[in-house]
């Protein structure tokens, strides 16, 4: 599963988990990017609603991986959904930097957090990172990811990323 599915990191994993054969469930808090995500190859939702408030520290098991960009509560709910033995990957904080959870899924379900950073990466995980993206990312789709806007537009688009009224990604021409 991917939370926060139809930002820029979500819309990414979103189609490249689908491509590598994964049945993909998209978590989102806006019911309208649906026909987006499914297009990037989500079979499946799940409303952010579900996941955003606290919940027991072992739930029933439903997911065999995840990534996760939001943090807080739904981080910690998904840990506790995550089937006996699965990953979940962390790599924001769209919710918040907060961990509310336990260490059940861990110690009882083998359950891995993987910590995620893209910034100080060494370069041999670049590599297999851009060689996967060239192998496995669809450039059709990825062209469906991102809009091309003008810097005298960015205080707009500043307030509708705060909104969260933008899909996927904004290329900014400077
Ligand atoms: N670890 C790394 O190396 C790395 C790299 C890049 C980004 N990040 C982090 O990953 C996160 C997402 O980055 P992004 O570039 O994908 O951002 P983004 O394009 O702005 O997307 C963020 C998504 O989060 C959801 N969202 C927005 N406001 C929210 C709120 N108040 N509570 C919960 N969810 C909310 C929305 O998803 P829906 O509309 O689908 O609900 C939105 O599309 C950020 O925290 C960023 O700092 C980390």
């Amino acid at each position: 599963m991917v939370t926060e599915a139809a930002g820029g990191v979500g819309s990414v994993a979103t189609a490249l988990l689908a491509r590598l054969g994964y049945s993909v469930t998209a978590v989102t808090g806006r019911p309208k990017t649906h026909n987006y995500l499914s297009k990037l190859g989500a079979t499946d939702f799940v409303d952010l609603a579900e996941l955003s408030e606290q919940g027991k520290p072992l739930q029933p098991e439903r997911w065999g991986g995840a990534v996760d960009v939001a943090g807080g509560h739904t981080l910690a709910n998904v840990l506790a959904q995550t089937c006996y033995g699965g990953a979940v990957a962390a790599c924001g904080l769209a919710e918040g930097p907060s961990l509310p959870g336990t260490v059940m899924p861990h110690i009882l379900r083998s359950v891995a957090l993987l910590g995620v950073d893209s910034v100080m990466a060494p370069k041999p995980k670049r590599k297999a990172a851009w060689d996967l993206l060239n192998e496995k990312l669809d450039r059709d789709l990825l062209s469906t990811m991102y809009t091309v806007h003008g810097f005298d537009e960015l205080p707009d688009l500043a307030e509708k990323l705060m909104a969260n009224q933008i899909q996927g990604r904004v290329v900014v021409t400077v």
